[in-house]
């Protein structure tokens, strides 16, 4: 006999009540055999259909009418499709999804909202505040997955929105909502339903600290498309970004500005991002990231701080912690400017995570404008530095460059990938070095 972690499948020979391997905190469950491996039984067989046979349906997809999201989701709701929007509470996934079934009821299209967080009075209110008219939009306050089916099937919806998965839960399945086994069974139960009548679902779900979606990790293998709305609660911008999706393109963002009347649209982010910089105080660069297709414009910030202090903090958030420490000790050796004994800060503004290489050079400038307290103006840099002190090219050097250019920052400093650049040319390009700091 075995036990299994119903959250990561692990297999464990005791029983224990939580999974020694993911560290769920959730009892193993009993395994039990397969029905082949207990009867062979007679099957009828499965249908073959010939490739060409088979219509990819492309009219199923249809606008909701927010282009960021529209764009994100790749063009549309695939009806019959499931969607997963993660967040963090009080980023915005009520509002945004309140507002596309808004925009669903203004096309003369019915969303269903399943609020099983908020009263139907809370979610009204909401709605009135972001002048949401109730023309095509009906609202279920329940948690119960079963009841909510029930009122679905009735008259199936073209959109249903499900908020949360972490808090309706099934009599039919033990535990409680939230828990692994309620968030399963739920969520199978929606998603069948929605493949069987073809009605688009979107599941609300909660991220946990370390930033996953809450649950099973099942759940991102059980739905269609798999979406994050991400950004700084206390900052205006948000990023909507697709981490799967079975019908287009992932690693698109789209970007909305948290405003009074709900969640807007930002076409341009990189002209919002310049229209509050302010590049005349030390340790600030723009650096052109890359998103899937678009490039837009983030601010990275550093502050250092003198530290009598033997191991000084570095307190890191937006880029990876490894590359800063990386950053540093190139700087240290190559570029003559050394954070030893500095407490050293590091931010990417509005919430923004960059992760590709290409913003090792401006975090080095950032960090070496700060130490030499000299600021480096209107500036943008891109580059991946090297432990040799070499500046190497990154990937879509012209995309990123049109955008600064686009957008006025002519001041640009990168690499053109023939070994042009040197971290220590990059600084007295920057004009840090001079004012230099002792080493
Ligand atoms: P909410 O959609 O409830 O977040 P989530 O569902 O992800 O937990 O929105 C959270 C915040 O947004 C809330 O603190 C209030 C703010 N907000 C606005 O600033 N403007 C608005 O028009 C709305 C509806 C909310
Ligand atoms: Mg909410």
């Amino acid at each position: 006999m075995a036990f299994v972690c119903e959250n990561c499948g692990n297999r464990s020979a005791k029983w224990m009540g939580f999974c020694p391997q993911c560290l769920v905190q959730e009892p193993l469950v009993e395994e039990v055999p397969a029905p082949s491996q207990r009867t062979s039984r007679k099957v009828p067989a499965a249908k073959k259909i010939r490739l060409d046979e088979v219509r990819s349906d492309d009219a199923a997809r249809a606008p909701v009418g927010i282009g960021e999201l529209d764009r994100v989701l790749g063009g549309g709701l695939v009806s019959g499709s499931v969607v997963l929007l993660g967040g963090e509470p009080g980023v915005g996934k009520s509002t945004l999804l309140l507002q596309a079934a808004g925009q669903l009821g203004r096309q003369g299209r019915r969303a269903l909202v399943v609020s099983a967080e908020e009263s139907a009075q809370q979610v009204a209110m909401r709605a009135d505040r972001l002048g949401i008219g109730g023309e095509g939009v009906a609202l279920v306050a329940d948690d119960d997955v079963d009841r909510v089916l029930a009122a679905a099937d009735d008259d199936p919806p073209d959109l249903m929105i499900v908020d949360s998965i972490q808090t309706v839960l099934t009599q039919d399945a033990s535990g409680s909502p939230g828990g692994v086994t309620q968030i399963r069974e739920s969520a199978a139960r929606l998603i069948r339903f929605a493949k069987d009548r073809g009605v688009a679902t979107i599941l609300v779900g909660h991220v946990t600290k370390d930033g996953g979606i809450a649950g099973p990790k099942l759940l991102e293998h059980m739905v269609d498309v798999v979406l994050y709305l991400e950004g700084d609660p206390d900052r205006g911008l948000r990023a909507l970004r697709c981490l799967k999706n079975r019908f287009g393109a992932t690693h698109v963002v789209g970007v909305f500005e948290m405003t009074a009347d709900g969640l807007v649209e930002v076409a341009d982010p990189s002209k919002a991002f310049l229209s509050d910089w302010e590049s005349s105080v030390p340790g600030t660069i723009a650096f052109p990231a890359v998103e899937g297709r678009r490039s837009v414009l983030v601010e990275i910030q550093a502050l250092t701080n003198p530290t009598q202090n033997p191991q000084p903090r570095r307190s890191v958030r937006g880029v990876e912690v490894a590359r800063v420490h990386q950053i540093l000790a190139v700087l240290a050796r190559h570029g003559g400017v050394s954070a030893a004994a500095h407490d050293v800060y590091v931010n990417v503004v509005g919430g923004w995570k960059v992760t590709e290489p290409g913003c090792d050079l401006p975090v080095a400038l950032a960090i070496a404008s700060s130490l030499i307290d000299k600021p480096l103006g209107p500036l943008a840099a891109w580059g991946e530095v090297g432990l040799a002190g070499e500046v190497r090219k990154v990937p879509y050097d012209s995309r990123r460059r049109e955008e600064a250019e686009r957008v006025g920052l002519e001041r640009i400093i990168a690499p053109n990938g023939r070994g042009n650049l040197r971290l220590r040319g990059a600084l007295v390009d920057a004009g840090l070095l001079g004012g230099l700091h002792p080493v």
